[in-house]
């Protein structure tokens, strides 16, 4: 695993997208913030919704910084003012604005946020300020001041705020819009809803003038008795003493970083392997002087053999589902481990051992949450449909949003695949875009497989394959398929099959259809229980013809919100293609696909 060289990319990349980046102020990713010092700046925070803009463009639409990011409070009764955080509404953090408000249920744009702090830092302390995510862009101002700004809305991203603090109160004010532009990642078209807002949680990490920022730590690439990794130090121009502690393998070793606080090392040891049968996590302790970052790591390999998945040398079946990052119930940006053991634990119910948590980055509860509970994970960037692959600040945004996921899970030995895309259209540049991509992928991490999500073709009547070109350079043969759904009723999954030329395993990343929770009818008819329960035997019974078949994640657990889906008393604004009801309600086919989970663990014992 090399150490990412994000800062420079972020540079070149997305920050360029603004005229002014020389404001940008964003500090290299700290590694494992729930594990240090840390204050939560999460509750509700004052916001103006500003759908003009106006507290940051003037009437000749050029920006400025006197604007909201000020925080003035409206007192004096003889000075012009037109806003004031503090009689304005508020809005809870982390979460999506739309399940927030009523009247921000359809809202893409601006929404101000603002959150006043008090913090005392000690001599010799240095204080970040941490975002878990903000859905899309994100400018940020502390006491006035903008410190940066952020392209993304699913990766985490930090400031250093040491000197900008003052006594009292400090004001922390964030730009957050969320409108869909032809050259964002994604792009303006998706199927699900464009939640906007800060996310994921926000905190204040509190470290030494000399800090361990970042680490990696797996087993070498199928070598279960070698352990490799990495420490980066924070803050220090000079060599360092650092150390790993693995107390249950008796571990407790030395290591001296290079004079840029780098160390890249190797330890013999023989772990007890992750699996999802026993998914075993070590304390593992990273020390620089009297502080360590503690973290619980798994230890794991994973590799293909022809057609083959090998799980620590043993062949694996990835009986799997994809997931939205959407909570149980009300249907919001999922955020908490509740959330998260909400949402996996059904996975686990159905039978599963892995899980594709589309289309983003999900956020680290939900990674830490599959890892605990033995799910094995496909992670992916937003490289979605009609991405604008000639565009060079895109592809840089799309880069910076791999390197920040890769960055932020490295340590998370259940994430198997990083996947560089879904159902994009085949073009050379977009060939040339995700090439670059998986080349980037590999380069920063060699012990997971690169996936994306292909689409298939039929190439005559009755016989379907993935015909990619992209297929060559991903490790395995990852495509959506509705055969029974957009291709046909569930009687063609009779009479069709597939064929695969390339000696790769397969594996269908999407298949499924609609139905909606209660309607009963003839299994003909669609969006009945019948009628998916009908599709999801005959479409199994097709999957189990193909040769060379080593995993699915069947759309979806959950029924998800997609502006798309406007069918009246059926849809209403929900796709409707879940196993489980957005209520929590198990559908018919979630106990096919229960079944024949249950006799593919069977096979596989
Ligand atoms: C596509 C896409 C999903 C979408 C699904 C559907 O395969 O990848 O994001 O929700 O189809 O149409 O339901």
């Amino acid at each position: 695993m090399k150490m990412s060289n994000r800062l420079k990319n972020l540079l070149l990349g997305g920050i360029l997208l603004f005229s002014n980046a020389l404001f940008a102020e964003e500090a290299p990713l700290i590694m494992n913030v729930s594990g240090r010092q840390t204050t939560s700046q999460d509750g509700q925070w004052k916001t103006i919704v500003d759908p003009f803009e106006n507290g940051y463009y003037d009437y000749r639409l050029r920006p400025y910084d006197g604007g909201y990011a000020q925080d003035k409070t409206y007192s004096d009764k003889h000075v012009l003012q037109e806003y004031d955080f503090e009689t304005d509404k508020t809005l809870f953090v982390p979460g999506d604005w739309n399940t927030q408000r009523p009247q921000l249920y359809y809202y893409e744009g601006t929404v101000w946020y603002r959150k006043h702090f008090t913090y005392n830092l000690a001599e010799g302390k240095r204080l970040f300020l941490h975002f878990g995510a903000v859905n899309y862009e994100a400018i940020v101002w502390l006491n006035g001041k903008r410190i940066g700004e952020h392209i993304g809305g699913f990766t985490p991203f930090n400031y250093e705020i040491t000197h900008l603090l003052r006594e009292g109160e400090n004001s922390l004010v964030v730009k957050v819009d969320n409108k869909r532009k032809p050259e964002g990642v994604p792009t303006v078209n998706s199927d699900w809803w464009n939640f906007g807002g800060i996310t994921r949680p926000v905190t204040l990490v509190e470290v030494n003038e000399a800090f361990i920022r970042d680490y990696y730590l797996q087993l070498k690439k199928n070598d279960t008795c070698t352990m490799e990794g990495w420490i980066q130090i924070g803050g220090s121009k000079k060599a360092e003493t650092v150390r790993v502690k693995i107390p249950e393998l008796k571990i407790d070793k030395e290591f001296v970083t290079d004079t840029n606080g780098y160390v890249r090392f190797e330890m013999k040891a023989k772990p007890e392997l992750w699996s999802p049968e026993n998914p075993k996590l070590y304390d593992v302790a990273f020390c620089l002087g009297d502080e360590c970052v503690k973290d619980q790591i798994g230890f794991r390999t994973i590799q293909t053999l022809g057609k083959k998945i090998l799980l620590n040398g043993k062949e694996i079946f990835c009986r799997g589902v994809s997931i939205h990052e959407e909570t149980a119930y009300y249907s919001g940006r999922a955020y908490s481990r509740d959330h998260a053991e909400t949402l996996l634990g059904w996975a686990k119910e159905m039978g599963c051992n892995f899980v594709r948590l589309a289309h983003y980055p999900h956020n680290e509860e939900m990674v830490k949450a599959a890892e605990r509970m033995g799910l094995l994970v496909w992670s992916e960037i937003p490289v979605y449909w009609t991405i604008h692959w000639g565009n060079e600040a895109t592809y840089a945004n799309a880069e910076n949003q791999l390197e920040d996921m890769i960055c932020r899970d490295k340590n998370r030995c259940n994430i198997v695949i990083w996947s560089i895309a879904n159902e994009t259209p085949r073009s050379e540049a977009r060939l040339a875009f995700l090439s670059r991509l998986a080349a980037k992928a590999r380069s920063m991490d060699s012990v997971r497989l690169i996936g994306a999500a292909m689409e298939k073709e039929e190439i005559r009547p009755g016989l379907l394959t993935v015909n990619d070109e992209l297929g060559e350079v991903l490790d395995i043969i990852s495509f959506n398929e509705y055969v029974g759904w957009y291709d046909g009723t569930w009687e063609k999954c009779d009479r069709v099959n597939w064929t695969f030329d390339i000696d790769k395993p397969v594996f269908i990343s999407e298949f499924g259809g609609g139905a909606l929770y209660g309607l009963h009818g003839e299994r003909d008819e669609l969006f009945t229980e019948e009628y998916q329960e009908e599709l999801y035997i005959r479409h199994i019974n097709m999957l189990k013809r193909i040769d060379g078949l080593a995993g699915a994640t069947p759309w979806i657990l959950k029924d998800f919100r997609s502006p798309r889906r406007h069918l009246p008393e059926i849809q209403d604004d929900f796709n409707r293609k879940g196993l489980i009801s957005d209520k929590g309600q198990r559908k018919k086919a979630f106990y096919i696909m229960q079944k024949w989970y249950r006799e593919i663990q069977e096979a596989y014992k």
